[in-house]
């Protein structure tokens, strides 16, 4: 238990440190683009688009057709977007986040008791990343991961039992986010020219697709110019929703630079992953983002990876998207084998980022 508790960066973060130990130092090349995010969100330049949600499913075929015009934008150009209008109430959302910041706020003994074992295979609950490359790099972020949906797959008694509303606020949650990605699967099927069901079924429709919730939790930070919170990646899943605490520190790297996302009051962030980037042939982007963190606040957020199962599918480019022209930009993989293919570079099997 001793080493579970001193390898947390919330014990680090609040030990009075002023320098950070050398595996969360960041190699030299990626150094020279670490900012301060405060300064980094009040750029100018190109900026993550909002996409207002409230005609998705309008019963006037033109208005509609606006509302999927400007989400397929979205997702070919940026594969991250704000959404405003989204259909999920706001008191729900406020608290689900009360939730994961009274469960963070408890001691770190009380959290330990939900400490996952990535080793052993136990990858759902209270965690840190481990290293797992010769460098030892570290991240600077404690977690609690697990499976929100379907229902039937879930394991409750993994689940923090404080605050005694967590359970509920979170099954609400994840049932409406799991509505929500079958429209937007809907909308992104129809704006590629498929039947609205079609992407949908493709990463396993409702029995067989899997959201997870990762509450990610990023402690202030002595020497935020050489850390970051989550290094850079694209996501594996079909979609990603994330919500934060309105402290900035996601990055996205669009057209060769590092663009910081705006705090957008009442949006979920959504992000295109990879396996819709697969089926659609590239047509729809996953982008490449990190996390920053910072010296003055703490930033909490909560990503849901809505994953296609592991073995069941095997993802490729949808025959229809693939002509003479356009051949097909990906070979046929299961998710654990995609997972797999990238794992070759650093990425830290299990729990997602
Ligand atoms: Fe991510």
């Amino acid at each position: 238990m001793a080493t579970r508790v001193a390898s947390r960066v919330e014990s680090l973060a609040s030990s009075g440190i002023q320098s950070i130990p050398k595996e969360y130092v960041r190699p030299q090349e990626e150094l020279t683009n670490i900012g301060d995010v405060f300064e980094e969100e009040k750029k100018e330049g190109p900026q993550v688009p909002t996409i207002d949600l409230k005609e998705i499913d309008s019963p006037d075929e033109v208005v509609r057709a606006k509302c999927h015009e400007t989400l397929k934008k979205a997702a070919q150009e940026w594969g991250v977007m704000h959404l405003v209008n989204h259909g999920i109430p706001q008191d729900l959302i406020d608290r689900l986040k009360k939730a994961g910041e009274t469960f963070f706020s408890l001691p770190i003994e009380e959290k330990e008791k939900y400490a996952n074992d990535q080793e052993s295979g136990k990858i759902q609950g209270y965690g840190s990343k481990l290293a797992n490359n010769a460098s030892g790099q570290l991240e600077w972020e404690d977690y609690f991961f697990h499976l929100v949906f379907p229902e039937d797959k879930r394991d409750l008694s993994i689940w923090p039992k404080k605050p005694c509303d967590y359970t509920e606020v979170t099954s609400e949650y994840a049932r409406q986010l799991r509505g929500l990605a079958t429209k937007i699967l809907g909308a992104l099927s129809l704006c590629l020219g498929l039947e609205e069901g079609r992407l949908e079924k493709e990463v396993g429709g409702m029995e067989e697709l899997l959201l997870q919730l990762k509450i990610n939790y990023y402690p202030i930070c002595p020497q935020p110019e050489l850390a970051l919170g989550v290094e850079a990646h694209t996501d594996v899943s079909s979609l990603t929703f994330l919500l934060h605490n309105m402290v900035p520190g996601l990055q996205l790297y669009y057209e060769g630079k590092w663009i910081t996302a705006k705090c957008v009051p009442d949006s979920i962030l959504m992000h295109i992953g990879d396996t819709i980037e697969i089926l659609s042939n590239g047509k729809y982007k996953s982008i490449l983002h990190r996390g920053l963190v910072n010296k003055e606040k703490v930033r909490i957020s909560w990503a849901v990876f809505c994953e296609p199962p592991k073995e069941k599918i095997i993802l490729k480019p949808l025959p229809e998207l693939v002509t003479d022209a356009e051949p097909a930009l990906f070979p046929p993989r299961t998710f654990a084998q995609h997972i797999q293919h990238k794992l070759f570079r650093k990425t830290q099997e299990g729990v997602p980022n």
